[in-house]
């Protein structure tokens, strides 16, 4: 299983004869944590995770919780049609993204729409304390199975410490029957999202939503949890 048009053009296929290996198709270890892999991949056009306008999922969410204000931040926001949705609702939103391609292109839909989005080119591993407690919202769609696996822990830190007190966190986490080692996407489990997040965050609700993008779907888990 892939992105759809499947991730750097790996198919399903040769994923599985790399699996175990941690390696792409090339051989070469793919250091997703570094803005040239994913800048490569917008570049050549391999996007498969992106669906061109924001999931439905998020669409009927938003459209049962206006905003008046509230900040969101969208971590790893790519070209951020779930920015422009938050904003559209009436959200104070910041993305961050270290790609240069999706951060253009954000900043001109910014810009031409004039929503309050503030577009934030940097890692988000090290985004400032001063940000510490900045957020009344996170929404997560498809970065925790974008990053090396072995930092989600630092991945969950990172988003507890970015919220208030009061913080909520609406993630959308995708894709839950791949496995973890092998990607990007890595996989996620509901086990591993109750243990991870468990410890700092208590989980207000939780379902398959049935308007996942068709071949999304059974395949993500909408979670909104609060900070504890
Ligand atoms: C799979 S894409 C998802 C983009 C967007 N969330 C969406 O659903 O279309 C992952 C995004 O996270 C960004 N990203 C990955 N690691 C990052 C990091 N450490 N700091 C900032 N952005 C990061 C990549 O540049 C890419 O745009």
């Amino acid at each position: 299983m892939s992105w759809g048009a499947g991730i750097a053009g790996v198919s399903s296929r040769s994923m599985a004869r790399n699996r175990g290996n941690k390696k792409g198709a090339t051989g070469r270890r793919r250091d997703v944590s570094a803005p040239s892999f994913w800048e490569q991949l917008y570049n050549r056009g391999k996007t498969g995770w992106d669906l061109g306008q924001p999931t439905p999922v998020l669409k009927k969410w938003l459209s049962g919780h206006r905003g008046k204000g509230e900040k969101v931040c969208i971590l790893g926001a790519g070209n951020g049609y779930d920015a422009v949705a938050f904003a559209k609702a009436g959200y104070d939103v910041v993305a961050v993204d270290f790609a240069p391609t999706p951060l253009r292109y954000l900043s001109d839909l910014a810009h031409k729409s004039k929503l309050p989005i503030e577009v934030v080119a940097q890692d988000m591993f090290y985004l400032p304390k001063k940000w510490n407690g900045r957020f009344d919202l996170i929404f997560e769609y498809t970065t925790y199975c974008a990053i090396d696996p072995r930092r989600r822990n630092e991945y969950v830190a990172l988003i507890k410490r970015l919220l208030n007190q009061q913080g909520r966190l609406v993630a959308l986490f995708f894709p839950m029957d791949q496995d973890p080692t092998v990607g990007p996407p890595y996989g996620v489990s509901y086990d591993e999202i109750a243990q991870r997040f468990g410890r700092h965050f208590i989980i207000a609700s939780e379902e398959w939503p049935e308007l996942s993008v068709a071949s999304r779907r059974l395949r993500e888990l909408f979670v909104v949890m609060d900070r504890r």
